[in-house]
This record gives structure tokens, sequence and C-alpha cells, in this order.
């Protein structure tokens, strides 16, 4: 039985409790409030704990959304995590939430590898499978422990990531709701792969050893600052054109949670004033996968998204990878 339009019923999120302010950060690398505050905006994350891995970040947050839509495991038929920090190489990590969330077997449950635009990623193919009518709900997933991927010796990245998890479940627009999922688009740029990458750890240089790349995040942040920017605005703008909405009649934009000088940028480009942007990037860092989740989990039980609300969601990532999507709540 296929639906004429799929909404957003319910959002959730989670956050380790271990909280490492910038003055901690200094204690680690020679870096300061300042600097990173005055660079990025942030000026704390969050560090999960050694045994708490990315399912059970994941698992706590599909809970609240499960629980936000007023649905139970046994009604989830599809669930996908995004994440660049699975619990293991092998099985997904949605099929580890899946058993710790009790969802019945026949549910189809994958990983979506897309960076920090995993989210927007995972959206749009969630969409897509529900659209095919062989789905009914989706519980989509963004979860990272990137503290596990971060060379703690590297002031150029360690200071801007942090641990989250954020879920929303989709489903058939409810009767007399005007929700639903308006639009996606998503690009790559494969030839961009070295400006942000983990070089070691997979099938290319699967060992550690001498002359093997590590396995921890580096990154070209100046030309990956350039690319956020343009590849963002182009998202924004080609969505909306693809929908037919002029910027103005955004309610909310909730950006990918990188930079606070990026998201003033696209702000600037869409002539939109900053206070219709959602950011908590101040208390969480870069938590990729689950920067947008996170976010428009806060927005709306902040009231900042409302229902009736449209809110356009933009990201970038390594791959390179960039989407949008537009939401009305
Ligand atoms: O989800 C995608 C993730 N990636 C991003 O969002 C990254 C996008 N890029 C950025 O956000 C910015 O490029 C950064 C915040 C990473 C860096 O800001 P920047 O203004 O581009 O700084 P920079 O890399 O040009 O570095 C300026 C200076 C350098 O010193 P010198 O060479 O001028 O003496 C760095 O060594 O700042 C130094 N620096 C630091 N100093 C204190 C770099 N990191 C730090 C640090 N603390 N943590």
């Amino acid at each position: 039985m296929s639906a004429s339009s799929f909404a957003l019923l319910g959002t959730g999120a989670y956050v380790p409790e271990r909280v490492m302010t910038n003055e901690d950060m200094a204690k680690v690398v020679d870096t300061s409030d300042d600097w990173i505050f005055s660079r990025t905006g942030i000026k704390e994350r969050r560090i999960a704990a050694e045994d708490e891995q990315t399912s059970d970040m994941a698992t706590a947050a599909a809970k609240v959304a499960l629980e936000d839509a007023r649905l139970t495991p046994d009604q989830i038929d599809l669930l996908i995590v995004a994440t660049l920090t699975p619990d293991l190489p092998m099985p997904s990590t949605a099929c580890i939430v899946q058993a710790k969330l009790g969802l019945p077997h026949r549910a189809a449950c994958f990983d979506v590898s897309a960076a920090c635009s995993g989210f927007v990623y995972a959206l749009d193919t969630a969409w897509a499978m529900l659209q095919s009518g062989r789905y009914r709900h989706a519980l989509v997933i963004g979860a990272e422990k990137l503290s596990t991927v971060l060379d703690w010796s590297d002031r150029t990245t360690c200071v801007l990531f942090g641990d989250a998890a954020g879920a929303v479940v989709i489903g058939p627009t409810p009767e007399g709701s005007k929700a639903e999922i308006v639009g996606t688009k998503l690009y790559s740029e494969g030839e961009n792969t070295e400006l942000l990458w983990i070089p070691g750890g997979g099938s290319a240089h699967p060992a550690p050893g001498p002359d093997v790349p590590p396995r921890f995040m580096q990154m070209k942040g100046r030309e990956v600052f350039k690319f956020a920017v343009r590849e963002m605005e182009d998202a924004a703008r080609d969505i909306l054109e693809q929908c037919g909405v002029s910027a103005d009649e955004v309610d909310c934009v909730v950006p990918h949670q990188a930079n606070l000088r990026i998201i003033d940028s696209i702000a600037k480009f869409l002539k939109l004033p900053s206070d219709r942007f959602f950011v908590n990037l101040e208390l969480y860092g870069n938590t990729s996968a689950a920067s947008i989740p996170l976010a428009i989990d806060e927005a709306r039980r902040s009231g900042r998204i409302k229902d009736g609300s449209l809110s356009l969601l933009v990201a970038f990532g390594a791959g390179l990878t960039y989407g949008s999507a537009l939401v009305r709540w």
C-alpha cells in the first residue's frame, strides 16, 4: 500500500554525558578557547565513554524518536544508520541497533557511508524506499563516535569534532496534516577524496605498520572550508528551485553544524537573517552524520521548528559529498 506523501513523524537525540570544553582541549593540544571559538563558534563538545559505542548512542536517540512518533519498534520495517564510525567493519551498525531496539526480523537494516552528509543521504534513500510502496515506516539515524578516529595530537582536527546521535521516524503523512518531505538532492565529487579522509584502516591499508597511513581523520581545512561554502550554497539554491520555493518561505534552515563562519556565509548567500538558522555547534562541535538530526530535534523541542514550519536541511562532508532536503513539519 503506497501513501501519497511521507513526513517526519518523530525526532530524537542523544549526547554522551562527558563535556569537553575548549579549556579542557587546551590541556591536550596547543590551542585556546579564543582560537577555537573565533574560528569556528565551538565552545564545547561531548565525548562518549569507552564502553559507549555508536550503536548505543543510535539506539538511545531512536527510542526517543519512536516515542515522539508514538510508534512501537514492531512498526518499523526499514532502518538506516548513517555513520563514519561504525561499531565494527562488519556487520552494519544498523543490524546491531536492530537487535538493541528489538525491531522485527523482517525489517531491512543497513548503513550509509557519506560522512557528514550521511543523514541527508539516508533520508533521501529512506524516502525513495517508502515511496516505492514496499516499506511503511523508516527509522533514519545519524550517529558518530568521532573521538575514536581523531588524532589527539593534531590541533587542526581534534578541536572540531564531537560524539552524538540523532534520529527521525518517517512514515505516511497523518490524516489532516500538511507535513511532508518536499524534496531532497544529493551530490558528490570523488576527485576530492584526499581533502578530508581517514587514509588507513581500510582494504587499501588494512594493518597498522611503519609504512601504513594512520587510521585517523586528516583534513585540509582551508580547502574544505571553500568547498563547503560553495557547495552548500549550490545545494540550498538547487533544492529551492527544484521545489519552487523561495528562500524567504523557509522558516528554519538547519545546516550541517561544522563552522559558524560557513553558516554565516550561507545566510548571506540566501539573503536570510541569521536568526532563520538553527545553530547548536557551540555545545556539540561537528558531530558529522549526527549533526543535522541532533539539531532538528533540539529545534523542534525548543519551539524553533513548529508544526507547519518549512525547514531546509543542508549538509556537506568527506567524499566530498553534499546534499539538501526540504521538510514541512
Ligand atoms: O564536516 C566537514 C568538516 N570540516 C570542516 O568543516 C572544516 C572547514 N574548515 C574550517 O572550519 C577552517 O578551515 C578551520 C577551523 C579548520 C581552520 O580555520 P582557518 O581560519 O582556515 O585556519 P588555518 O587552517 O588557515 O590556520 C591558521 C593558523 C595556522 O597557523 P599559522 O600557519 O598561520 O602560523 C594554524 O597552524 O592557525 C593555526 N591553528 C591553530 N591554532 C590554535 C590551526 N589549528 C589551531 C588550533 N589552535 N586548534
